[in-house]
């Protein structure tokens, strides 16, 4: 969800106006992912690198998963969707880490739809942690690496769509995008309607996926 920042510059607003209505346009655009029938969306909300942002900006941040997290992530458990965490969550004040539980133990059902919220996360550090937890158990292979990741209750990585323009993964889930599907618009998050996931997701339909074989 890239774009936030210049949504804001543009109206001469401050950054914070644009992480706010970049919080807005997360539950429209989720239901039209659920609508769609996908098992799992993840939502890449807060990299461990947007923590060296100014400490104005990462407050403002914080403060926001604080106050709309709840209120954002009420109608999609209504819906039936579960709601699961990736990251190093620990870095969060308890009050925050309290609502995460909270709304993490509200939906359990293996079957539901799920939505995957990326708080600080970092790709890096997901497989150097799965490798760790790995060792711990004994061989490190695929299948062991695969089971220690944050996502290891989650559907394969098909789709990726990154908004704001910048061609990269920044990273984020370098393990599981091995064989996803890359999108790339230049519209800012805030702007990012659910008619232009549903156009990529019907895009996604027509790409032939040959995973590196014939
Ligand atoms: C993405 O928007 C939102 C977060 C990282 C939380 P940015 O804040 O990166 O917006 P730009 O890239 O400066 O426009
Ligand atoms: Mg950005």
């Amino acid at each position: 969800m890239d774009g936030n920042g210049r949504w804001a510059s543009r109206r001469l607003l401050p950054r914070t106006a644009g992480h706010r209505e970049g919080v807005k346009n997360i539950t429209p655009v989720v239901s039209a992912a659920l609508n769609s029938g996908v098992r799992a969306v993840t939502l890449y909300a807060f990299s461990s690198e947007n923590k060296n942002r100014p400490k104005d900006e990462v407050d403002s941040l914080v403060d926001l998963i604080r106050k709309r997290l709840k209120p954002m992530t009420r109608e999609l458990l209504e819906r039936g969707a579960r709601v699961a965490f990736s990251g190093d969550t620990e870095y969060f004040p308890d009050d925050v880490r309290a609502i995460m539980h909270d709304i993490e133990q509200e939906r359990t059902d293996a079957n539901a739809q799920v939505v995957n919220i990326a708080l600080n996360y970092g790709g890096r550090s997901e497989i150097a942690r799965a490798a760790k937890l790995a060792s711990e158990h004994g061989e490190i292979n695929e299948e062991t690496i695969e089971k220690n990741l944050y996502t290891a209750q989650l559907p394969e990585l098909d789709m990726i769509v990154r908004t704001g323009g910048e061609m990269r993964l920044s990273n984020f889930m370098l393990y599981q995008a091995a064989y996803s599907e890359l999108f790339f618009t230049d519209t800012l998050w805030p702007d990012f309607s659910e008619d232009e996931l549903i156009g990529m997701i019907a895009e996604f339909g027509k790409r032939v996926r040959r995973f590196g074989k014939l």
